[in-house]
């Protein structure tokens, strides 16, 4: 569902008067998340210090053959994120990388200027191409309907405590949806992708909105922030968000990539704030009175929640680089967890990955794959994101008949 404000300042004023009577509950609570947020932060501080690792790390044949246990689990829902190590042979990745190379190559993606209309990021430099709107490259639905990632995402899944209250699931966690995503290829020395720390997935409406935001951070707006839970999925499909490119209207339960090639720290990749509770904390520190009654820490409707060294230096002494990673590994995080890209690739080599999350089977994800298909079938750019439509006159763009039966399924184009 897509949300429409007329006048968001007057929204946001309005939700804070409504909440006026509250202030003292959600201030203490506040003062007291405050410290517990420290004590995490400091913990990872210390860790860095040794030179420990820090985001989890597990091996893809330890998650098909149930060899996590419960510290393992309970560390990934504390940090929020996951490493998963071979996920594909690298050998496999590589080829996909090669590949589609050589699609946006012989398609003239290079020779097509910037459309310039994703303007999601505000602050990205204009410049050679880092993310690629291709949607439908044959390479990466290959990557997404594989029986490699329908099984970590089946164990990612049921991380997530997916029963509502009621008893009804609120997600399937054994079926997925699939959400079409693009793909990014950052060439050594590029200083244009630097992507500041942020939250994807709605900015504003997880204040203003009262049907689905107010009951994922019910615990928090009642005060009581130690029951609040990032995996508990009640309410987290019924959410509704202001429209916007490149905002996903789906429910996803991670965000992720697989690498197609290797890169670490330093190239140019992908830093995490690994504390899965953080969004629960910016959402209190909106609510403080030092907050004017007609902002939310600098929320802007329509673009990515960005945690600001004016009210979140807190955590930004957290973010954290993700470790080495080799192609084929994949990385995973919750849907609210901070992350960013390093200002500059110093690295030597390209840094390539897919994005490909989890979206599992639920109303919310279901309404979505209708219209993704459709803009599969016609190769115009996915739905959620701006349409750009570079693909339509693609040569081996994937069609309906390189779907597994898997695939189709995941698409919404066979039932389960
Ligand atoms: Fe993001």
């Amino acid at each position: 569902m897509s949300l429409s404000i007329e006048n968001v300042a007057d929204t946001i004023r309005q939700t804070k008067a409504d909440l006026q009577d509250k202030q003292d509950t959600l201030s203490q609570a506040y003062v007291d998340m405050t410290a517990s947020i420290q004590a995490e932060v400091d913990e990872i501080k210390a860790l860095k210090a040794q030179g420990k690792s820090i985001i989890p790390e597990l091996d893809y044949q330890d998650v098909i053959h149930n060899r996590v246990n419960e510290e393992q689990k309970n560390l990934i829902r504390k940090r929020g994120c996951v490493v998963i190590r071979n996920t594909f042979p690298a050998a496999q990745a590589q080829e996909w990388s090669e590949r589609i190379g050589a699609y946006l190559t012989d398609n003239g993606y290079y020779d097509t200027p910037d459309k310039g209309i994703d303007k999601y990021f505000s602050s990205l430099q204009a410049g050679k191409p880092q993310i690629f709107s291709v949607y439908w490259s044959k390479p990466q639905m290959e990557a997404r309907q594989s029986e490699n990632l329908a099984q970590a995402r089946r164990f990612l899944n049921r991380l997530w405590t997916y029963q509502g209250s009621d008893g009804v699931a609120v997600f399937d966690p054994d079926r997925e949806c699939t959400y079409a995503d693009r793909t990014r290829r950052r060439e050594p020395g590029d200083n244009s992708l630097g992507l500041k720390p942020h939250i994807d997935g709605g900015s504003v409406e997880r204040w203003v909105e009262r049907k689905g935001f107010w009951g994922v951070y019910r615990h928090l707006l009642a005060g009581n922030w130690q029951n609040y839970d990032p995996f508990d999925a009640a309410y987290r499909t019924e959410t509704e968000e202001i429209p916007s490119p490149a905002v996903c209207s789906m429910f996803r339960t991670y965000q992720g990539w697989t690498a197609l090639s290797p890169q670490g720290p330093g190239d140019g990749t992908l830093q995490l704030v690994p504390i899965a509770r953080a969004m629960g904390w910016m959402y209190l520190r909106a609510l403080q009175p030092d907050v004017p009654e007609d902002d939310l820490c600098a929320a802007i409707a329509g673009r990515a929640l960005l945690c600001s060294p004016q009210w979140h230096s807190l955590l930004l002494e957290a973010l954290t680089s993700i470790p080495q990673m080799h192609p084929g590994d994949s990385i995973w995080w919750h849907p609210d967890v901070i992350h960013a890209v390093e200002d500059e690739h110093k690295g030597k080599g390209y840094s390539n990955v897919i994005y490909i999350g989890a979206a599992p089977y639920c109303e919310k994800n279901v309404k979505y794959l209708a219209k993704q298909a459709q803009a599969f079938t016609k190769g115009e750019s996915a739905p959620d994101f701006a349409a750009e439509h570079y693909e339509l006159d693609y040569k081996n763009r994937a069609t309906i008949a390189d779907l597994s039966e898997l695939g189709k399924k995941q698409m919404g184009l066979m039932p389960w």
